[in-house]
């Protein structure tokens, strides 16, 4: 046999964030010492799933919470999602479902909402994993982009100058990933109004929402009106430092006639995937009403974010926007030409490994690298000692 043929569709599929770990192991073969600041997952450095997530899984698993759960979550969950909600001020519920991780939730919307060739916004830059599904589903990406000069905050007119009349959607991501910015009322509100002149839907991805820094409030973009049809997105991977647990959700907000064919759909697909894992949910409840680890993983994040702002501005050719949220910095690279070979250049000589900004997309005459800021502050300088030594050899 000839080896296989495969789907088209895999052709453009990427996923920076992973795919740069090819390089890293290159690196790594060559004897380098590794120092991965690639990936937002909290619980490969110093921070530790709380005690009950762990208590209520185990006793979920106890209790024979093995068989299927409904298709979209168990009462419990769910009742925990919509209350904490609605405690956060979101206006008409009209749905709330959990899926195997906000990433599941998010293709589950995407699949019920677009057909092929039908368009989405989406923020560069930001989370490659709209790009990647949108990819995956024939739907045309359509980026706007955020304003660095601005705080990475994005720009109202930039984003009507890239509506096309197949668009469908309006994808934010607040906080953001990979920029640590996070909206104001003011910037929300205009969101909403683009979106109602538009029709689209807008789709909210606050999975670092408890993450804010700086006692910074983060408002939910469905807790400022009742008239756009919002879906928001939410999990434990983040907040709750329970990533490898996959447990996600959405919560659809807004005029219920105009969502109910959204909702309907959405539970069809809900369905031929038979239902999130069953005993992990038992770990929403709980964790919803139980967030007292959050003060020291932010104070954690906020030394670390300065750290990181600090070395990284004062390295010829680099400078940063201080991020307000999350645990991700996103530095301009001060360079001629794309960043993704001078990025690969930098993992395989350093071996710090960073992610290529242009992995998150951002406008083609930038160059940029997100670095992961959990890891402690003795990594994260000998981290930046490196990349200063490399910066210095490079520019
Ligand atoms: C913005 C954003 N949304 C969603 C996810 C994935 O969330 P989950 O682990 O719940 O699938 C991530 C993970 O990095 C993310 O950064």
């Amino acid at each position: 046999m000839k080896p296989l043929r495969v789907a088209d569709r895999t052709r453009s599929f990427k996923y920076a964030v992973r795919d740069v770990l090819a390089v890293a192991d290159e690196a790594k073969k060559a004897g380098k010492s590794m120092l991965y600041l690639n990936i937002g997952d909290p619980n490969v450095f110093d921070f530790a799933l709380p005690e009950g997530i762990i208590e209520s899984v185990t006793r979920a698993l106890r209790d024979g919470h093995t068989s299927y759960a409904p298709s979209e979550g168990v009462p419990a969950a769910l009742e925990a999602i919509r209350a904490e909600s609605e405690g956060f001020g979101f206006q008409g519920i009209r749905d709330v479902f959990v899926g195997n991780g906000a990433s599941e939730a998010i293709e589950i919307v995407l699949t019920a909402l677009c057909n092929r060739g039908e368009g989405v916004l989406l923020p560069y830059p930001g989370y490659p994993l709209y790009t990647a599904i949108a990819g995956k589903l024939g739907i045309d990406a359509q980026p706007y982009y955020l304003d660095e000069a601005n705080g990475w905050r994005p720009n109202a007119d930039d984003i009507r100058a890239h509506i096309q009349p197949n668009t469908r959607a309006l994808v934010l991501i607040n906080p953001n990933n990979p920029t640590g910015s996070v909206y104001d009322r003011a910037c929300l509100q205009e969101l909403i109004e683009i979106a109602l002149e538009h029709e689209l839907v807008i789709l909210s991805d606050e999975i670092y929402a408890k993450l804010t820094l700086d006692g910074r409030e983060h408002l939910s973009i469905a807790s400022l009106s009742d008239r756009a049809p919002i879906i928001t997105f939410n999990g434990l991977s983040k907040a709750f430092l329970a990533p490898g647990l996959r447990v996600g959700w959405a919560i659809v907000s807004g005029p219920e006639l105009v969502l109910a064919p959204l909702v309907d759909a959405c539970h069809k697909l809900l369905r031929a995937r038979l239902c999130a894992s069953h005993p992990m949910q038992y770990a929403i409840a709980p964790a919803l009403a139980d967030t007292r680890h959050l003060p020291e993983v932010i104070a954690k994040l906020e030394r670390r974010r300065d750290l990181t702002v600090s070395r990284l501005d004062a390295i010829d050719g680099i400078s940063c926007v201080a991020p307000e949220a999350a645990f991700y910095a996103f530095p301009s690279l001060h360079i001629e030409g794309p960043d993704e070979r001078f990025v690969a250049e930098m993992v395989r000589e350093t071996g710090v490994v960073v992610v290529h900004g242009s992995g998150f997309g951002e406008r083609p005459d930038s160059s940029h690298f997100r670095v992961v800021y959990l890891p402690t502050e003795p990594v994260l300088s000998e981290a930046f000692d490196r990349l200063e030594a490399f910066m210095r050899r490079h520019l």
